[in-house]
């Protein structure tokens, strides 16, 4: 209300020149305030509104009251913000110290490839650090061209599309795809990306309970026949590191007339054949309608993609805000990207290897007693009870020179807090024994060897 009022002050100025502190008077005298004592200047460390302003709530009240990072802080046990001084690889310098990284994406390794710094490299030297625009106008290289050419054809579809990053690809594509008659149905463990581009769009967004396929023909079920609808999720879940159900999931579009999206950033480069994704891990490559991912994981770089039809991509290309107004992928991402890209297609062994030394992981810890949650993939999270509890393995971990996420509620129910591992195609077996062990002492000092 206050703002609207505020609002429609500014919006009447050609009438009335009316200064924003004339607007601020006009307010209500029942604008009775709750944090009186943050206009008036009394408090607060986020600053005072105007002295004028003494009866409007300040939106940065809420600001002013989190607290909750400064309290695990005081505590010694915030587990974010880490900073590392060497590049991402197996072993990093994070704090000064030397660590294990079991807590990244980079899960071909190819951060550190000598042909991907040095494309990187030669990219600034011919296109100069960044596009100055949208690729809709300026910001249009040959190389981003190539490289949507080349992932069209690695995925053996129609036209591919690409992003400046991953979350991009999915507000780019979700935002522009549903229209107000349409319905978005998502698995309730869908990134933020995914919730983020449903909102963005007109269609109405209805969420299924985790991998329930019941739960998903009850929602496809109840939408009318006349109203447009795509399932959409991630192809290999980021947290639980256990993949969608495509099979019934396809089963299900077919049945009820929807379309499907898989977010296969976890995927790409990792599931399937020579690490295409998770719809070739199930042999449904030709049923996904489009598939997106993104370039910060296995392909080393930042950005995104989507693939999908011509005319789907074609309609993305010029309908999508997200896509259109904003800059193009830097130069040196996109050409990293692309030898990212050409190096997984010559070196299909290394999906391969990346989930031997998964499972390898996941076998060893099961070894030493632990009771890593069950799945196929690299990334191997382990039950770790509580809040506190997971904040104090994660500390005692990284205090012993293993760095591990931490997955807290709503992520997760509030007792089901999880440590996630991921493991990397640079990791070897040795390096695993050596963090398996690390880990195995400090679970078994909190109890947690038991659950
Ligand atoms: C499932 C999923 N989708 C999209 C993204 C966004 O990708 P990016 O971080 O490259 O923007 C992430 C990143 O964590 C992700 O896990």
């Amino acid at each position: 209300m206050q703002f609207s009022k505020i609002f429609k002050c500014f919006g009447k100025r050609p009438e009335k020149s009316s200064t924003a502190s004339e607007c601020v008077k006009e307010a209500p005298a029942s604008a009775e305030s709750s944090n009186a004592n943050v206009a008036s200047g009394a408090s607060g460390n986020v600053g005072a509104l105007s002295q004028d302003a003494v009866g409007f709530k300040d939106i940065f009240e809420k600001c002013e009251k989190y607290v909750m990072a400064d309290q695990v802080k005081a505590k010694g046990l915030y587990p974010y913000f880490h900073t590392l001084n060497s590049r991402q690889s197996a072993r990093v310098m994070m704090e000064g110290k030397p660590r294990i990284m079991l807590g990244s994406n980079n899960y071909l390794g190819l951060t550190d490839n000598i042909d991907v710094i040095q494309a990187g490299k030669d990219a600034i030297d011919k296109y100069g650090t960044g596009c100055s625009g949208s690729r809709y106008l300026n910001g249009n290289l040959d190389i981003h061209v190539e490289l949507e050419r080349k992932i069209a054809e690695f995925l053996g579809r129609d036209d591919a599309i690409i992003f400046s990053t991953g979350y991009g690809s999915n507000l780019s594509v979700l935002s522009c795809i549903g229209g107000r008659d349409d319905y978005y149905v998502i698995d309730r463990e869908s990134h933020a990306s995914i919730y983020d581009g449903c909102r963005l769009s007109f269609a109405k967004m209805l969420r299924y309970k985790h991998s329930d396929m019941d739960d998903l023909e009850r929602i496809l079920k109840s939408l009318p026949a006349n109203s447009g609808k795509i399932i959409v999720t991630d192809g290999l879940f980021s947290m639980g590191g256990d993949y969608a159900n495509l099979p019934d999931i396809v089963c299900l579009a077919k049945k009820y007339g929807a379309r499907t999206l898989v977010d296969d950033a976890h995927a790409f480069g990792v599931a399937g054949d020579g690490g295409k994704g998770t719809a070739w891990h199930f042999g449904l490559e030709k049923e996904i309608d489009i598939i997106t991912a993104t370039f910060s994981k296995s392909l080393a770089s930042l950005g995104g993609f989507a693939v999908a039809n011509s005319k789907v991509i074609d309609y993305i290309r010029h309908n999508s805000k997200p896509f259109i107004f904003t800059a193009s992928p830097t130069p040196s991402a996109t050409f990293a990207a692309m030898t990212a890209l050409e190096h997984i297609k010559a070196h299909p062994e290394l999906p391969e290897r990346l989930n031997k030394l998964g499972l390898y992981f996941r076998n060893k810890l099961v070894s030493l007693g632990l009771n890593p949650k069950s799945g196929s993939s690299p990334i191997v999270p382990l039950p770790s009870k509580d809040t506190e509890t997971t904040l104090m393995v994660s500390k005692m971990l990284y205090d012993e020179g293993v760095y591990v996420n931490c997955v807290f509620p709503p992520a997760v129910a509030e007792n089901d807090c999880l440590i996630r591992t991921s493991v990397t195609a640079k990791h070897d077996e040795s390096i695993l024994d050596e963090a398996a062990e690390i880990i195995a002492r400090v679970f078994k000092k909190l109890g947690l060897d038991k659950i």
